[in-house]
């Protein structure tokens, strides 16, 4: 089975430190080591980038894409603006998982609206790290189903 690309946007290299009442005393260090962890034994390679810039995000993105893989994706605040990311997962045909950390649905309004959930999978949030794992989870059967 091709990898999972799992993929963090803006901010999400100061978790541990950042806002901690919201996000949790994890390091993104610790949220990859979790990733891993539930993906050994799947079979599954792992993918697991972070970065702050949008266009960056976008070849990931299309990377993905070309390789068959899945995509768990937090896109941070891009989320909530990135007509650039929305148009790359579905120009990129590729199977995506949106994920946040923080239940976006309980917080400040403007967090209310993703431009990405129309063209991703499913959407999961507000488990902290677990939202991760549980987008693992979503994704693992539906590249296998895929493959067969
Ligand atoms: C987030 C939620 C976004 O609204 C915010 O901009 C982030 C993190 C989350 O994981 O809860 O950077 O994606």
């Amino acid at each position: 089975m091709a990898a999972i690309h799992v993929l963090n946007g803006p901010n999400l290299n100061l978790l541990g430190t950042r806002e901690p009442g919201i996000y949790g005393s994890l390091t993104l260090g610790d949220v990859e080591r979790m990733v891993r962890e539930r993906a050994a034994g799947s079979g599954t390679g792992i993918v697991f980038r972070q970065s702050n810039h949008e266009g960056e995000l976008v070849s990931w993105i299309h990377e993905a894409g070309a390789a068959g893989a899945g995509i768990v994706l937090n896109a941070g605040a891009y989320t909530h603006t990135s007509v650039a990311l929305r148009d790359a997962i579905a120009g990129a045909g590729a199977l995506c998982v949106e994920v946040h950390l923080s239940n976006v649905h309980a917080r400040e309004h403007f967090r209310h609206t993703s431009l990405i959930a129309p063209v991703c999978v499913g959407v999961i949030c507000g488990f902290g790290a677990q939202s991760y794992l549980l987008g693992l989870d979503a994704l693992l059967p539906i590249l296998a189903a895929r493959k067969t």
